[in-house]
């Protein structure tokens, strides 16, 4: 039974989709969970689900492209508990394109909140937990962050980069008991995924073409991302650290 008792974690994009089922997650296997987004209504909501489920959880409004707003939710962390044991750096966006239909402001957007994101909150919480002596920060990438896709041009750049980010990481801090890791989901049912939908012209269509490059002919539900993320935030995953977990019901297989 993996738990992460009294282990106080700070979910990003934790107002829908895969962080909040993460939040989710983590709360009922005992952990204080900060559900923390961009959208502070959708944090709540989430916080208040994981409350009325008789589980503990505070939301937070973070919007993880803005260094300040990162350095905010670390010092509202540490007043209310003293320590950031797990972080999961969730929140993220995508976009569909070749290079040539990115515009440098599309490549701007994503890099910002996907791969600065991802950086700016882990160099704010990392000191503390080497401090410690443990702790677990957990990036969730994609397989697009260990392979290539038609018309993903801007978001396979970012994954891949926080792939690198978090190889990087897990090299240079192998020795203080923090371990860093990242999650390669194939696609998930979320709203991030509906949303992708509705820029095709027939997207039932679209659904199926999305399913079919999996071994299993279907996308994950959000729990199955939740439950690696519980591993690697837990003690049973103490001896791994710089891995990108792939989680992508066979997508990359046969690749
Ligand atoms: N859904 C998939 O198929 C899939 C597959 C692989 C990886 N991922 C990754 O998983 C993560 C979550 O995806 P999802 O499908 O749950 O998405 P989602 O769109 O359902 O949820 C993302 C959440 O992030 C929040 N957010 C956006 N910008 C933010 C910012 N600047 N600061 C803080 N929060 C912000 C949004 O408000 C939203 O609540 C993303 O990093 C995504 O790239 C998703």
């Amino acid at each position: 039974m993996i738990t992460l008792t009294d282990k106080i974690a700070l979910v990003t994009g934790a107002g829908s989709g895969i962080g909040a089922a993460i939040a989710e997650c983590f709360a009922e296997a005992g952990a204080i969970v900060f559900a923390s987004d961009l959208n502070a209504a959708a944090a709540q909501q989430t916080a208040a689900r994981i409350i009325q489920a008789g589980h503990r959880a505070e939301s937070l409004a973070l919007d993880v492209s803005d260094e300040a707003s990162c350095l905010a939710a670390l010092k509202t962390v540490n007043e209310k508990h003293g320590r950031c044991d797990v972080l999961v750096n969730n929140a993220g966006i995508g976009h569909v394109g070749t290079i040539l239909g990115t515009k440098p402001e599309d490549l701007e957007r994503l890099w910002k909140v996907n791969v600065l994101g991802t950086y700016q909150l882990s160099r704010a919480m990392l000191p503390g937990m080497i401090e410690r002596g443990k702790g677990s920060i957990i990036n969730i990438a994609s397989i697009l962050g260990v392979m290539a896709m038609e018309a993903r041009f801007a978001y396979t750049t970012t994954k891949h980069a926080i792939v690198g980010m978090t190889r990087a990481m897990g090299m240079d801090h192998g020795t203080t008991g923090v371990r860093i890791n990242c999650i390669c989901p194939g696609r998930v049912r979320t709203p991030f995924v509906d949303e992708m939908l509705r820029q095709y012209e027939n997207p039932e269509d679209y659904l199926r073409q999305m399913e079919a490059p999996h071994a299993m002919k279907r996308m994950a539900a959000p729990s199955e991302i939740a439950s690696a993320a519980l591993y690697l935030a837990s003690d049973a995953a103490s001896f791994v650290t710089g891995s990108a977990m792939i989680v992508d019901g066979g997508l990359s297989a046969g690749k």
